[in-house]
């Protein structure tokens, strides 16, 4: 053989890889090219459906933000996709409406009525809880047994007294850190409130927050919150779940042991002072016990396991505490910075007080109309849950308008987006309470302009309650204390954890009216 034959045939057999090589790349890079600028993203494109909703391409990041409301509103105006829009974050499809037609069509479709389980609501239980609890008859029992013996009017009726002690002690909190620090930052006081408002009608107990027990229990509340709170790549991109690198199921496990033996220690508590009478007891769960003694009263197919009734308890304390904490916060900023609005309101309870010569109940609540527009304009302008807190899931291929979205498609509704939109709302960057007294909306879920407790087979059970509370102790704030802002002004910038919370916590001064 020459040597230039040797030459030929090394260079042959050098190129013949080279060559696949150089194909095998340019072949990664043409289906990574496919996979990111397919609209709507990467898992779209590997979705096995052709899919034609428009979206952005790529992967969202908007949730590991703090204003994926905002993003994703102006994400769809420009696409013109407010009807529906795809995007992925990692390998999860979604889809999202910004328009009150197609949320109406999710959110009250039974192919969405089951809702995703994030990896920490899992290891906190609550897929054996109402909220993420596939559609099907357990869940079915969990929402009967709770509208029932702890959302039903005359419930939320009997708990009125705690309320209206709840609101008086807040007062009292609030004149006390005026005197001590010349202003006062509300969100605790809120949020203590709150949290023994539900603690009371779930588990019959206040709890002292300073000290003790109520400590321990503030401190799982706060962990709780965070972890459901926080963005989890680990839901979305399956290997990362496996490595756990933000540490989230780690430090689920060592909540859910905490949980289980301070809300076990209650139930066992209950059962003892249940004692043998159990058909006078039967009559007093009827009547005033608490939802412990509701579900340990439950029979035959009905009974919980102990551990099932944890998830139960547990979840109501992190639906029930927060909401209605953060709105009320908004509620005071928005007063302190709108003061006309606020001396209206004000005038509006003393005169159905006779001059505030007496406090203002749970009674009063139906003849003070102002108060309750000026409730329903910030839950339009400061949503407590601006993507209605936690996302549904098609459970099998559906039609959203004439698009198909496939099976496994994880489905949200940007409420925030609605509620901003200027061909919805006329100045709806006006806070203005007034447009409810021309036009009654109804914030509960049936018209889907304005549906911050969500709407369909999965709405809100706990929004009568939380009004009630939120109604109530904004009527007993503005009856005692004029708000004003501090130096440090007003701050309106929004940070969404698991609700939409005020980024620099309002503190403001509160004069007694009184
Ligand atoms: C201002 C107060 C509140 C707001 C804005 C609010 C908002 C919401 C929203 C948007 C949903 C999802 C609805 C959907 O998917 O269509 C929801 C579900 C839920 N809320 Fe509330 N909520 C509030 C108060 C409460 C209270 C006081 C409780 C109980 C103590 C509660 C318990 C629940 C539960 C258990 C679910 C899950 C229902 C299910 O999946 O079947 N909420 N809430």
């Amino acid at each position: 053989m020459s040597v230039s034959e040797n030459l030929d045939s090394t260079l042959f057999f050098l190129s013949l890889p080279r060559n696949s090589f150089s194909s095998a790349l340019a072949l990664f890079i043409i289906t990574l090219l496919f996979l990111w600028f397919y609209p709507g993203g990467v898992a779209w494109a590997l979705s096995k459906s052709r899919q034609t909703i428009p979206g952005p391409t790529g992967i969202i990041f908007a949730f590991s933000g703090t204003a994926a409301h905002r993003v994703l509103a102006k994400i769809s105006h420009s696409l013109h996709a407010k009807k529906l829009m795809a995007f992925s974050v990692g390998f999860s499809r979604f889809i999202i409406s910004s328009h009150p037609d197609t949320a109406k069509e999710i959110l009250n479709s039974s192919s969405f009525a089951d809702r995703p389980v994030k990896e920490s609501a899992y290891e906190l239980l609550f897929h054996r809880a109402m909220g993420f609890a596939p559609f099907g008859e357990y869940w079915r029992n969990l929402r009967r047994i709770s509208a029932t013996y702890l959302f039903s009017p005359r419930r939320i009726q009997s708990f009125s007294e705690s309320r209206r002690e709840i609101g008086e002690s807040m007062v009292r909190e609030i004149k006390g850190l005026m005197e001590r620090d010349g202003v006062v930052c509300v969100k605790k006081v809120l949020h203590f409130g709150s949290l023994n408002n539900v603690m009371m009608s779930v588990f019959g107990k206040r709890y002292d927050f300073w000290s003790g027990e109520g400590v321990e229990l503030e401190d799982m509340v706060r962990e709780g919150y965070e972890l459901l709170g926080v963005f989890n790549w680990g839901d979305h991109v399956p290997f990362l779940r496996w490595l756990d690198l933000q540490g989230v199921r780690r430090r689920c496990r060592r909540l859910v042991s905490k949980v289980n033996v301070f809300v076990g220690k209650i139930i066992e508590e209950h059962r003892l002072k249940r004692g043998a009478d159990s058909v006078a007891k039967m009559e007093k769960c009827g009547g005033d016990g608490d939802f412990v003694d509701v579900l340990l009263n439950l029979e035959g197919d009905e009974r919980l396991s102990d551990s099932d009734m944890v998830a139960v308890l547990w979840e109501m304390i992190f639906r029930g505490t927060d909401t209605v904490a953060i709105l009320l916060e908004w509620i005071l900023a928005r007063m302190a910075l709108h003061q006309d609005i606020q001396s209206k309101v004000q005038s509006e309870i003393d005169m159905c007080t006779s001059n505030g010569s007496r406090l203002v109940s749970d009674s009063d609540i139906p003849n003070l109309p102002y108060l309750q527009a000026i409730v329903k304009e910030t839950l339009r302008m400061h949503p407590p849950g601006p993507l209605l807190s936690w996302a549904r899931l098609a459970v099998h291929d559906v039609h959203v308008g004439d698009q198909l979205v496939p099976a496994g498609t994880i489905a949200m509704v940007n409420m925030w987006s609605i509620t901003h939109d200027k061909q919805v709302w006329s100045d709806p960057t006006e806070f203005s309470p007034e447009r409810f007294m021309v036009e009654d909306v109804s914030v509960t879920g049936s018209d889907l302009r304005l549906a911050p407790f969500g709407s369909g087979r999965r709405v809100c059970p706990g929004k009568a309650l939380g009004l009630a509370s939120v109604h109530l102790w904004l009527a007993q704030l503005l009856q005692s204390f004029r708000w004003v802002p501090s130096d440090s002004g007003v701050d309106l910038s929004e940070c969404l954890k698991m609700s939409l919370e005020m980024n620099n916590p309002l503190v403001c001064l509160a004069i007694p009216r009184r």
